[in-house]
This record gives structure tokens, sequence and C-alpha cells, in this order.
């Protein structure tokens, strides 16, 4: 079977999302419905991979898991068209994972920079899943034989070992994928999509942090579920510099709080930064605050209330889930049936 462009992403289901997670990723995943076939998965098996006081135990990742579907929906993504589902639905993620991780090298895990970030001081005390997770990441996107990847700038060096993963199995494999009748590359080599003016939205209160779901102060950052009010306010509070606006990008580079709030407002209006630069350059924060604060509602408000309203039906959100679980689970049925004849493994057709 020829390889046909097709788009996955993952979200983990970890609570709070916020504008960094709508900008960085959620926006990227409505427009790449308009070209591709998506698959987009709750990713509830990579969740699970920090110790459970932190994932939060089963009623959190239950909430969790219909939060970030409602996020989805809410956004514009339409699950009837795309494949919306959570990953534990589908064994082929583990099944794959476990052929892959025979593929993949412990050099090559070792080098994984989110890991050493993750685990810490203490990597005595780290699961293996959490040193596991870039195979099950890569499973994942294999599963689809997807070609396109959206995800945030720090997810590329896990993608380029899905890419390495894809070019040994094919590799190793090749005698045994010519003679199953696939062409040369089973495995297509996924591509990153990295797009957007703010795919890294920075705290609200320190514009050389990440926007985050951890951080102590509320005020760092918007929620998808804050009201009208909640952002407008959050918005009126965000730390500045006491200089008016730059007419010209250059001007920002020294001002990382500008910088986040001007590419804040140019994401959310889908415009360069320097139109926006053009329109509000010499004015002062107040002003453009104001108007940052109306877009941010006009744009988000009415996501939060259509989220609001979805979870608080989670017998839809768990029918879309299943339907799109089912629909997945066929394209992974394919794609396990040609591993295990690659591999070897006997089974029933
Ligand atoms: N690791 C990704 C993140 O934390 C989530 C993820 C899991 C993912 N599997 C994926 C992203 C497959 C893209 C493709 O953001």
């Amino acid at each position: 079977m020829a390889i046909t462009e097709r788009v996955f992403s993952g979200v983990q289901p970890t609570g709070n999302l916020h504008l960094g997670n709508y900008l960085g990723a959620i926006v990227n995943f409505v427009k790449l419905q308009e070209t591709h076939n998506c698959v987009y998965c709750v990713v509830d098996m990579h969740a699970i991979t920090v110790p459970v006081t932190v994932w939060g135990g089963p009623d959190e990742l239950r909430r969790n898991t219909r939060e970030v579907t409602a996020a989805f929906i809410a956004s514009g993504i339409d699950p009837a068209k795309q494949i919306i589902f959570n990953q534990s639905q589908v064994s082929g993620h583990a099944e794959l994972a476990w052929v892959f991780n025979c593929v993949a090298r412990l050099g090559w895990l070792n080098r994984m920079t989110q890991f050493k970030e993750k685990a810490g001081k203490d990597r005595e005390n780290a699961s293996v899943g959490l040193y596991d997770y870039p195979v099950l990441m890569a499973s994942d996107i294999l599963l689809y034989r997807a070609t396109h990847v959206p995800v945030g700038e720090d997810q590329k060096q896990h993608l380029e070992l899905c890419r390495d993963i894809a070019q040994k199995f094919n590799n190793d494999f090749s005698a045994s994928i010519a003679a199953q009748g696939h062409d040369g590359n089973y495995f297509p080599m996924p591509e990153p999509v990295i797009t957007g003016a703010a795919t890294r939205v920075m705290s609200l209160r320190d514009g050389t942090k990440k926007m985050s779901k951890s951080d102590a102060s509320d005020n760092s950052r918007i929620n998808l579920t804050d009201d009208a009010d909640t952002i407008a306010q959050k918005i009126r509070r965000a730390k500045t510099d006491p200089e008016p606006l730059p007419s010209e990008e250059d001007g920002l580079k020294t001002r990382p709080e500008a910088d986040n709030l001007v590419g804040i407002y140019s994401a959310l209006a889908d415009r360069p930064k320097s139109e926006v630069l053009r329109e509000f350059g010499g004015a002062q924060f107040s002003g453009f605050k104001t108007s940052l604060a109306d877009l941010a509602v006009e744009k988000l408000a009415p996501i939060a209330a259509e989220m609001k309203r979805l979870t608080g039906d989670p017998g839809y959100i768990d029918q879309v889930l299943t339907d799109g679980g089912d629909r997945a689970r066929a394209i992974a049925n394919e794609t396990m049936n040609a591993v295990r004849d690659i591999m070897g493994f006997i089974h029933k057709r």
C-alpha cells in the first residue's frame, strides 16, 4: 500500500489546559483538518509515566481526558470527519511499542533531554515508562503511518527518534517488507509541522518562562476554561515594561513581556507580528492591552463556554472517544497485521 499523507498528534490529559496548549497545538490541529485526514489522540498512556501522585489517579485521568476532548471539539475539530480518541482504547499502541523497544537502542534514549529534565536528580526512581516514553510516542505516530506531526519545539527530538526507529525498522526488515509486497519504506519518515506565531506562549508574569499549568500563580496563564471577565482581568494585570510598543519586531528582542503579548495578539488575530506592530507601534500598553483583552475574550470565551457545555455531557464525550477509537483501531489493525507478517509473528487472519 502506498503511503498517503496523514496527520497525527497527541495531547496529554494532565489538566489545566491553557492558552499555550491552545495556540501551540490545538489551533494548528484545527487548521490541518482543512487539508488532511487527521488523527488526534488524548495520550492517557503517556500521562501515567509520572508518579500517580502527579497524574492524580483514575478520577482525575477520566476528567482530564474528557476535558482535552471537549477542548478539541469546542475549538472546532470535527469529530465526524477526523478521528478523536484516547490512546488506551487501541491496544496497537502498546503492541507496536514492544516491537519498537527491540528496534530502538539504549544509546538513543539516553540522549533524550526531556527524560533528563523530567527525571531530575533521582533518575533511579523514574518509571521505566518515563524512560520509554519516546518509543511509545513513535508507536503512536507510526501505527497510523502518519506523515505529518504538529508538535511544539520541545517535541522535535522525540520526532527525530521516531524517524530513526522508522528507518531502522525499514532497514532491518527490508527483505521481509519486500517479501510481503510493500514498497521499500513500510513506515514513512514523519515530518514535524511547526507553525503559528505563538508556538511558545510565555507566562503573563514572567516573559522568560513558558506558560505552564503548574505555575503557582493562576494569573500567569489563561486557562481554556476561564470566563470573559477572568481573561480580561489577567491580561490587564499582565507584566509589562514602561516603554511604549515598538513599531518593528527588532524592538521586541530585549523585551520578553512585550514580545509575548504581541505574539499572543498576532496568533489570536492570525496576523503577522510586523502587522500588529504597524498598528500599535508607539502606543502605550494600556491601550494595547484593552485591544488584546477584547480579542482574547472574543476568541476564547466561546470556547470556554462550549467546553463547559460539553463536559456537562460526559456521555456524549465518551461516545466521541469510543467511536473515534473504533475508527482508529481499524487503521491500527491493518498496520499491526502487516507488522506481524514482517516480523514473522504467526497470527489469525
Ligand atoms: N509528547 C507529546 C507532548 O507532550 C504528546 C504526544 C504523545 C504526541 N504522542 C504523540 C505528540 C505523538 C505528537 C505525536 O506534547
